[in-house]
């Protein structure tokens, strides 16, 4: 992994860092083909809106290119961008100093494997018993407190396993731990509205906007596990992992359709590609 901390090659920070002792700032992950990181836009929009719903400044969007760049050119192949936003610490304690100075911090590294069977035949996915609360002004940012994801991913050591589900305390779907659900009933595309609580991500706005471009019906609602249970289609979506169809939820078993398909076929990405059209 390499590593630049305010544009200058580096692995640590300070101890007073007030992401490392609040966890005060946000974050993008991003997926890097090409030497190019891929929604660049996207995730740029997210952590601007993460600052604001912070009550921090404006990222700083020019410096973050730079090291974006700076990282990307070394890459060979497929790699992981992490660009993180922490507050610099000034003395101890919750008060924020009287004037923010971000702290920017830039990791590269290879990109994970990408089995095709994940892409063809789906994933297996379980449900969390942890619970997303509700955190309505944080809700659809990236901000650094992830200790309900932690919580749940910690659930499960079993790497068959590749996600889990969470839901809110009163039993609505909000998504993964690391990915947004869609599911797909009455060939209409639904997604839990990220109202409370939930991650707004970048593939999911790529999805929805495709799903328009392709005339497939979207509604953000909500949904209950008996609803996912029901649906024709279920696929998770993230930045790094592209769209993998659920074949296993819990001990029911689902297959890959044609709307699952059609969104593969239609998001760039780097990921492998299943032939379309329903199996
Ligand atoms: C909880 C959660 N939901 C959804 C996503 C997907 O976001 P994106 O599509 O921007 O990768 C992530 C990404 O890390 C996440 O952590």
């Amino acid at each position: 992994m390499l590593s630049l901390v305010d544009g200058e090659p580096a692995t640590e920070v300070p101890l007073d860092d007030r992401g490392l002792q609040y966890g005060e700032g946000v974050f993008e992950t991003l997926l890097v083909d090409a030497g190019e990181p891929l929604a660049w836009d996207l995730h740029m929009a997210r952590m601007t809106r993460g600052c604001q719903a912070l009550g921090l400044p404006d990222p700083p969007l020019a410096a973050l290119h730079r090291d974006a760049l700076g990282l990307c050119g070394a890459q060979d192949g497929p790699a992981v961008l992490k660009l993180t936003l922490t507050v610099q610490g000034a003395g101890r304690g919750y008060a924020r100093p009287a004037s923010v100075a971000w702290r920017r911090i830039a990791q590269v590294a290879p990109a994970p494997e990408w089995p095709a069977a994940d892409y063809e035949r789906g994933i297996r996915v379980r449900w969390c018993r942890q619970l997303w609360f509700p955190e309505p002004g944080l809700a659809g940012i990236k901000h650094l407190n992830r200790m309900t994801q932690v919580l749940a991913r910690a659930e499960w050591d079993d790497p068959g396993i590749a996600e889990g589900l969470l839901r809110d305390p009163a039993g609505a779907v909000i998504g993964g731990t690391m990915s947004n659900l869609f599911a797909v009933c009455n060939e209409t595309l639904l997604t839990p509205l990220i109202r409370n609580c939930g991650m707004a991500g970048t593939l999911r706005a790529r999805i929805m906007a495709c799903a328009g471009e392709l005339g497939i019906p979207l509604r953000e609602t909500m949904l209950s596990a008996t609803d996912c249970h029901r649906a024709d289609e279920l696929l998770l979506c993230n930045a790094v992992r592209g769209i993998r169809p659920i074949r296993i939820l819990g001990r029911q078993s689902f297959s890959a359709g044609s709307v699952t398909r059609a969104l593969q076929a239609a998001i760039a990405g780097p990921w492998p590609r299943p032939a379309s059209g329903a199996e």
